[in-house]
Parts: structure tokens; sequence; C-alpha cells
């Protein structure tokens, strides 16, 4: 079965999931958009052949022809399309975040488990990263025991002009602590959140160091330094009894040349996350044929939401701040 994709939002990263969708996915076909900015929707159909222009998201989600739908418009407007998909009975990945809020994304949960099956797949890519992917299966092996910490490293080149330091946690932050779910399969207790002073390359956000601490105790902690200069760098390491594992640079060359040697580093997260993005795309599909979801569920969503919410609690209160998530229904249960 081919699956008809419609996608909601045709800008950076829109235009990326219909390059996927199109080029790299076996069984996907992308056959319509639709963008607030139409010319953005109209640009991109006349790029790709026989993708039909929608004037409203609503028309997008209703066209039978649409068997499944990409979200990737501004935050803001997630939650609203993703009920829609719910409505329609459609499948739906919805990139970061699920939801501008806590309930929206509780909204959301309900809505699925009024529907009776997942539904919604939310874009948080690195679950199909083949390190992080590496990593977790290694930890569940049990070969290096149980984890102790997790030490993470999320630098950017340089943000944006609107990136503030509560943008660094929202936007930023919210990878590793979907991520460190995943890695690490149970939920946080509490979070904390340090400032380190401001980069003299912009006053208005700090680099964040934000320490979260598991139920079962292993201590997660996130350096996000928005204003790196020198590229896009993503690190993990987990530390358990018996050893530790750490990502491998995802360059797989080495550079030598004026009396250096080592790895080129990435411009930014579409490069270095290009084959999650691949793959995410691949396992979407096959969820949607073979009826066995996948990925980041609306729970995850919601779990990541409370718990960047709470981290900017954490980061005015400059408090240990607990962290209190709903308890988990079953349909969510892997
Ligand atoms: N998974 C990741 O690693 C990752 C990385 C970057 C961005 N994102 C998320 O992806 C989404 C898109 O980000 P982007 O960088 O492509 O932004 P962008 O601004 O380049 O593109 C967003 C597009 O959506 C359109 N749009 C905005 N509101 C809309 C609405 N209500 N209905 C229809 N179209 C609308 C805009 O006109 C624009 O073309 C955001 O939610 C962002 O947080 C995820």
């Amino acid at each position: 079965m081919t699956v008809n994709v419609g996608l909601i939002g045709c800008g950076i990263m829109g235009t990326d999931h219909a390059a996927i969708l199109n080029r790299m996915v076996a069984g996907a076909r992308l056959v319509a958009v639709q963008d607030a900015f139409a010319q953005r929707a109209e640009s991109l159909a006349a790029r790709l052949t026989g993708l039909h222009v929608h004037a409203t998201p609503e028309a997008l989600i209703a066209d039978p022809n649409v068997h499944a739908v990409v979200v990737a418009s501004a935050d803001d407007s997630h939650a609203g399309y993703v009920l829609a998909c719910i409505r329609a009975g459609k499948p739906v990945l919805c990139e970061k975040p699920l939801a501008a809020s806590n309930d929206a994304c509780r909204e959301i949960v309900a809505a699925e488990l009024a529907y009776g099956k997942r539904l919604v797949q939310v874009g948080f890519m690195r679950r199909f990263d083949p390190g992080y992917v590496t990593m977790r299966d290694t930890l569940r092996s049990g070969s290096l025991g149980k984890p102790i910490f997790l030490h993470c490293v999320h630098r950017n080149k340089i943000a944006p002009d609107y990136i503030t330091s509560d943008l660094v946690i929202a936007n930023s932050a919210v990878h590793e602590m979907d991520v460190a779910r995943f890695l690490l399969d149970e939920e946080f207790a509490a979070v904390t959140v340090i400032s380190a002073r401001a980069s003299r390359l912009s006053s208005q956000r700090q680099p964040q160091f934000v320490v979260l601490e598991t139920v079962a105790g292993v201590v997660v902690t996130v350096e996000i330094s928005p204003d790196a200069q020198y590229g896009y760098d993503v690190q993990g390491e987990l530390v358990c009894e018996d050893g530790s594992m750490s990502l491998a640079p995802v360059p797989n060359v080495t550079l030598r040349k004026a009396g250096h040697s080592g790895f080129v580093v990435e411009e930014d997260w579409r490069t270095r996350f290009a084959d999650a993005y691949r793959l995410q795309a691949c396992a979407w599909i096959e969820a949607i044929q073979t009826g066995r979801p996948t990925g980041s569920s609306a729970w995850d969503g919601y779990a990541a939401s409370v718990t960047a919410y709470t981290a900017l609690d954490a980061l005015k209160s400059r408090q240990r701040t607990s962290i209190h998530l709903e308890a988990r229904p079953a349909l969510y249960d892997q």
C-alpha cells in the first residue's frame, strides 16, 4: 500500500520532510501541501510533481486522497492540526513540540485514548539516530550494568536572534529530555537549571546547564550552548556500572590539514541528523502500513512538554523543582 501524505507547513523542516518522503522512503508519496504563506506551498508544488495545493489545513486533512499528515508549521499551530487529524482518523507525524502547552498535550492524549489507538508520532528524530539506538540496545543488553550518569552536550553554531534563555531550554534541551527518556526508559523526578554567563555574541540569552534526576536516581546533565561558534555539536556519554559509552562523531572521515588532524563539525542539525530524519520517515510509513506505531508517542510529547516547562520554572526560581507527570495510560506501554 502506498501512503499518500499531506504536508502542513512548507518552511525549512517541511521542505526537508517533502524531499525525504519523495525521494528516500519506499511506499510513500507526497500528494498535497499547505502553508499559511500560500506562496511557499506553491513554490514547493512547482519543484515537485503531482502536488495539490490546499487553501487551508482543514481542507488538506479532509482530502480523501490524503492518508496521513506531516505537521511542520509553527509550534503554536501543532495541537489544532493534530486534533483534527485524530478526529479524521488519520496518522500524523507532528514536528516537535506536540503542542504549545501541557494542557494542549493532555487534550491530544485524551483524544487519542478516546479514539482507541495511536495515530500520533512526534518528530523527536533522535530516537532514530543510529548512535542513540546503539546506546539504547547496548544498555538493554545488560552488558554495561545499570546506568548512573548521562552527560549531554548540545551546541549550536550561532542561534537566531529570537532565541532567548527560555527557548534555549524549550527548543534545544527538550531534544535531550526526550532522548534521555528513550535511552533510560524511565521518567524524570526533578530538575535544576544553572545559567552560565552570556557569550559576548548575545546578551539576550545565556548558555544553560540542566541537571535532571530520574525516578531511579540516574543523573542527566545537559549543557546547552546556543552560540558555540565552531559548529553544531551534539555529544552524549552514558556512564554505567561496568563501563561507559559515548556517541561517536558522525563524519566518517578524518581530515588532516594545516597542522591539524580531526573531524569536520556539522553546520547544523539537518546535516548532523540527516540519517535520523530519513529513518524516522521510513519508520513512520512502515508503522502506518503495518499498524504497529513507533517513535515518540503523544504521551512522550506530553512528558517532554511537562519536563521542559518544569525546567523553565526551575530557571526562574533557581530551585531544584519536582516534575509531576500523570500516570501513563496503557495505550502507551511499549
Ligand atoms: N525536529 C527538529 O529537529 C526540528 C528542528 C527545527 C524545527 N523544528 C520544528 O519544526 C517546525 C517548523 O520549523 P521550521 O524551522 O521549518 O520553521 P519555518 O518558519 O521555516 O517554517 C514554518 C512554516 O510553517 C508556516 N506556518 C506557520 N504557521 C502556520 C499555520 N498556522 N498553518 C500553516 N502553516 C503555517 C510558515 O509560513 C512557514 O512556511 C517548528 O514547530 C519547529 O519547532 C523541529
